[in-house]
């Protein structure tokens, strides 16, 4: 039975302890951390430890989100994993999300829509719920990008980060809230502009692919940079106009985390002030479809979002895809210190007969292994500081 409304009852998010600094990248690239902040925002970002995968930094963030709802594993219908670095290309990791947190009932699948990811998973969450198919369908955004980058390339290196975050999307017998409006795009003439051309069909791995480090995430910084900044205002626009909503009552947006230049111009777009943007950029760079998910987490943890707020995810991504969503928040904030009950740690069973190579990228490695992350003097918690356009 189609249920009164559809809300987020449930939200977490996890990032890897391990911190990459713009210093330790200007061991590793011809950059600074000057160049770095000025042109996109980020200050440092996230690496994986070498036992954790895209599988296990989904299920912490979502055990989490998960025991924010108040509900047990099994009390989850379907799980959806965004992601554009899957743990293999099959099975799927949501499968593999499902044995870590201990769920034996749901059904499983990924969702690929790059960084718009999480939002086209929340869709299709929002979607399963509302016809009635689903009472609760837990989404993960996640992302180990640092295992698909070239770490001899300053022009994707500095950009992107590993971490996941997590929504649970339930039924309600209550009528009101919940997703209002909704705008999805997908232009195939931005195909090639980021993309990773090996290890699919076209192209299928070889020690000739390798050799061209085509095994790597590739991108036109300046076309990429272009469409988002024409596509994100105009999508969040529509998702407002869909909910039958003006742009003076949303209070709160969540855009996807690319660079502060791209936010800073959504907001000029839209005509909104940066106070009204919420920015975690400078501390996770972008995490690709976990972005989304995580700003969410930390905006409600932190008090910026409370029952009754309009607020908005938007995201762009390869493919180009876009996507937005306008909603209203339903869920006591308060909820979300029931994640402190759930230890940062899953794990996913590995196969019997084989074993994977040593995962971390070696010039990576020699950076981590040079001792502890740089300290910034400047970095003050909680309060990223914004990038100005030079
Ligand atoms: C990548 C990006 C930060 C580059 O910023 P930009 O202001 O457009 O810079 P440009 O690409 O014009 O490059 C300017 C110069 O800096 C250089 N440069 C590029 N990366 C650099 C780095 N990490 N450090 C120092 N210099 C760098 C370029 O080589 C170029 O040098 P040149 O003028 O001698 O050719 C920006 O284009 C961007 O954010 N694009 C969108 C990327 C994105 O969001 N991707 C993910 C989508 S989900």
């Amino acid at each position: 039975m189609a249920p009164a409304s559809v809300r987020i009852t449930g939200w977490g998010m996890y990032a890897p302890e391990r911190v990459l600094t713009n210093a330790d990248l200007e061991k590793l690239v011809d950059t600074s951390d000057e160049w770095i902040r000025s042109r996109t925002g980020i200050r440092e970002r996230r690496v994986a430890a070498p036992h954790e995968s895209t599988a296990t930094l989904a299920a912490v963030a979502g055990k989490r989100a998960i025991a924010v709802a108040g509900l047990a594993p099994d009390d989850i219908d379907l799980i959806l994993v965004a992601t554009l670095t899957p743990d293999y290309w099959m099975p799927s990791t949501a499968a593999l999300v499902k044995e870590a947190i201990g769920n034996r009932t749901a059904a499983a699948m990924d969702v690929m829509a790059a960084c718009s990811g999480f939002v086209y998973a929340y869709a299709t969450a929002d979607s399963f719920v509302r016809s009635g198919m689903y009472r609760n369908v837990l989404v993960c955004g996640a992302e180990l990008l640092t295992r698909f980058l070239d770490f001899s390339d300053r022009n994707t290196c500095i950009l992107f980060g590993d971490g996941a975050g997590a929504v649970v999307v339930s039924a309600s017998d209550e009528p009101g809230g919940g997703m209002g409006g909704l705008e999805l795009t997908t232009d195939p003439d931005g195909a090639y502009m980021i993309w990773l051309p090996s290890g699919g069909s076209r192209s299928p791995v070889s020690g000739e692919t390798v050799r061209r480090g085509e095994h790597f995430i590739r991108m036109e910084g300046r076309e990429t940079y272009r469409f988002a900044t024409k596509t994100l205002a105009t999508s969040a626009l529509k998702a407002i106009e869909r909910a039958g909503w003006t742009l003076d009552q949303i209070d709160l947006v969540i855009p996807h985390q690319a660079n502060i230049r791209i936010i800073e111009s959504v907001a000029k777009g839209l005509g909104m002030s940066m106070d009204k943007m919420f920015v975690n950029v400078d501390r996770y760079g972008n995490t690709s479809a976990a972005s989304v998910g995580i700003a969410l987490a930390e905006a409600v943890d932190s008090g910026r979002i409370k029952v009754g707020d309009r607020i908005v995810f938007v995201a762009f991504g390869a493919g180009f895809t876009s996507g937005a969503v306008a909603l209203e928040w339903t869920a006591d904030p308060l909820n979300g210190r029931r994640a402190a009950s759930v230890e940062p740690v899953a794990s996913v069973r590995a196969p019997l007969d084989w074993d994977s190579v040593d995962p971390m990228p070696p010039r990576l490695m020699a950076v981590l292994e040079s001792g502890p992350p740089v300290p910034l003097d400047d970095v003050v918690p909680g309060e990223p500081e914004h990038a100005r356009v030079p």
